[in-house]
């Protein structure tokens, strides 16, 4: 069994996102930590200046996804979704209030073997943690063995669809190699009745307003977490052609702006920062 890559300097980010989800009423308050919450006010004002002169801000672009994403999920319950399998979950509530709302779910969190620590002794401190609704370990680097996504999606029945979220890990890698995960990904749906892999994006279309600014965003993001921060596409049609190679057979990239009259997301004054993409394999 090889060693799968370690990502874990990526973890922290978990704690100020987690706070962000707690501040804005979307997690229950025992979500909130001292990390998060440290983090927060220490980019409040980059935060306010932000807003005040791009029109958007961190904040903004967090929310949009997490809400767009909550959104297709409900859609795709309605629609008879049982099975859910959350990676990269962080601190993110979305397992939590899905089960709550759902009982007919069956609910994974995964994440790095400490995080998911971490997270597991949270729900479990709560009570809220169940047979339908489990925390286990993931590495998406690794192959085989414990940690790998075919053991995760190994507990699930593949006679019933599934839905595979990720949030705020994929821009932390360069195309090539999220891209292994992906086709790796592709392929493990096909053993379900159908599956759905949802995530969000940060692309980089010529003509964004603050193309350089988003630019030296992901530079100082990538030195702070040690890691390859990248954006993977320069266009729609780009990004659809690439998830079709991969082994996707049908795609969709959702613009938040898209769902301002619909949805009570923040909207930002120019073009969005963030896609949600949603690809299925039938
Ligand atoms: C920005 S946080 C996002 C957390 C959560 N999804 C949210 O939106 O609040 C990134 C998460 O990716 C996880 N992560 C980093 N490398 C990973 C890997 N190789 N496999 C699985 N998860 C990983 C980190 O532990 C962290 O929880």
């Amino acid at each position: 069994m090889s060693e799968p890559q370690d990502t874990s300097s990526i973890s922290f980010t978990a704690l100020y996102t987690g706070h962000v989800w707690a501040k804005d009423g979307l997690s229950a308050p025992f979500f909130r930590t001292r990390g998060g919450a440290f983090l927060y006010g220490a980019l409040a004002p980059f935060e306010y200046v932000g807003r005040q002169i791009a029109g958007g801000n961190i904040r903004t672009f967090l929310l949009q996804r997490h809400l767009l994403i909550d959104h297709r999920l409900h859609q795709l319950i309605e629609d008879g979704v049982t099975q859910v399998v959350e990676i990269a979950c962080g601190l993110s509530p979305r397992g939590h209030r899905f089960c709550q709302q759902y009982p007919q779910l069956t609910y994974i969190e995964t994440d790095l073997p400490d995080m998911a620590r971490r997270k597991q002794q949270l729900l479990t401190e709560h009570h809220v943690l169940s047979e339908r609704h489990k925390v286990i370990p993931i590495n998406i680097f690794a192959d085989d063995g414990d940690l790998s996504l075919a053991h995760v999606l190994g507990q699930l029945d593949t006679n019933k669809p599934v839905v595979v979220i990720t949030e705020g890990l994929v821009n932390y890698f360069p195309l090539a190699v999220i891209s292994e995960f992906w086709r790796k990904l592709a392929t493990a749906l096909q053993r379900f009745a159908r599956g759905i892999y949802l995530t969000d994006n940060y692309p980089l279309y010529q003509g964004m307003p603050f193309y350089h600014t988003l630019k030296g965003l992901g530079r100082l993001l990538g030195a702070i977490s040690r890691s390859q921060v990248g954006f993977h596409f320069h266009s729609d049609e780009q990004t659809i052609g690439h998830f079709q190679q991969l082994g996707f057979d049908a795609f969709t990239v959702h613009n938040p702006a898209d769902f301002y009259g619909q949805l009570p997301i923040p909207q930002t004054r120019g073009n969005p920062m963030v896609r949600i993409l949603e690809g299925t394999v039938f």
